[in-house]
């Protein structure tokens, strides 16, 4: 990576061992990180002492707007730094990341991009759901449920991708579960049709409600279940009585069942750890 350049990188859905060699290259070049929330905070340190780090994450009272992190990358660059661009999950996966390239590409700024392993599929696979499974799933897709997170709304037609697919994955839904279950539900997928939800994947914060569709919207508030959480749709979710693997030492909690009233916030049962896994930005309230 030569100086000023930017690099667009993928940091892994949570795990920090789920980066890339590549990533890892970049970052402990790098003079200038600008980081997302839902970076593993542990991962910054692994760029040199000089590097300076900068937060351009989404929190409630401390957004960064999009066109100020684009500001900020072509300033570094052009100082001729050695910047990277690290994002959660893979950078081209409802992460924004073509958008930024589009205008390194208009400022004439070499930049490169380093995939990620993306949250839609490395989540499910921490709580034993695959996206495929022979004779049981041989499609799927990936869907937002905020097309654009800042200005709320979706594009998506719910209508064509509720039955196209055997496994339907859905990022940033948390908070339009009961919209979407029903839209599912009206285009033709049976209410009896297995679906997670899965919080804090890949960390030691992981927390799993697997529900029908018919019965997930009183699952998922009884538990007070809040983002970041990727849904999966499918009869692949019941693979997890199987294939469940993660969360051994007491990790990858099944939300306990009981009623929005009675249920305990996710946060408080979570166990107590001394460094935390998950990215420390999130404490914050979310607006993702
Ligand atoms: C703005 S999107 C970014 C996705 C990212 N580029 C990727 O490839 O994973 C953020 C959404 O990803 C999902 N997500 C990312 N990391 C997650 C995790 N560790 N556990 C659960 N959901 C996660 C959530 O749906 C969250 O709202």
């Amino acid at each position: 990576m030569s100086p000023g350049t930017v690099a667009i990188v993928g940091a892994g859905p949570g795990d920090a061992g789920l980066i890339t060699v590549r990533a890892l290259e970049r970052l402990r070049a790098a003079d200038v990180v600008l980081y997302d929330r839902l970076v593993d905070p542990r991962l910054l340190d692994e760029a040199p002492a000089h590097a300076e780090r900068i937060f351009v994450g989404k929190r409630v009272g401390d957004h960064v707007l999009q066109p100020r992190i684009n500001e900020l990358l072509v300033l570094h660059a052009r100082r001729g730094r050695r910047v990277v661009r690290l994002k959660g999950g893979d950078p081209f996966v409802f992460g924004r990341g073509s958008e930024e390239a589009d205008v390194l590409a208009a400022a004439g700024i070499p930049f490169e991009i380093v995939p990620g392993v993306t949250s839609a599929v490395a989540v499910p696979a921490y709580a034993g759901i695959p996206a495929t499974h022979r004779g049981v799933a041989s499609s799927f897709a990936v869907v937002t449920a905020h097309e654009d997170p800042d200005k709320g709304g979706s594009t998506v037609d719910w209508s064509a991708v509720a039955t196209a697919v055997d496994t339907l994955v859905i990022l940033m839904g948390a908070s339009r579960l009961a919209g979407i279950v029903d839209r599912l539900v009206v285009a033709g997928r049976r209410p009896d049709t297995p679906i997670a939800l899965i919080r804090w994947g890949t960390t030691d914060e992981q927390v799993v409600v697997t529900a029908t569709l018919a019965d997930i919207v009183d699952r998922a508030a009884a538990a007070a279940l809040r983002p970041p959480v990727v849904a999966v749709v499918g009869d692949v979710v019941r693979l997890r009585e199987r294939l469940r693997w993660f969360g051994e030492d007491g990790h990858d909690r099944d939300a306990p069942v009981g009623t929005a009233d009675d249920a305990e916030p996710v946060e408080q049962l979570s166990r107590p750890r001394g460094a935390a896994r998950r990215p420390q930005t999130a404490a914050t309230p979310s607006l993702v």
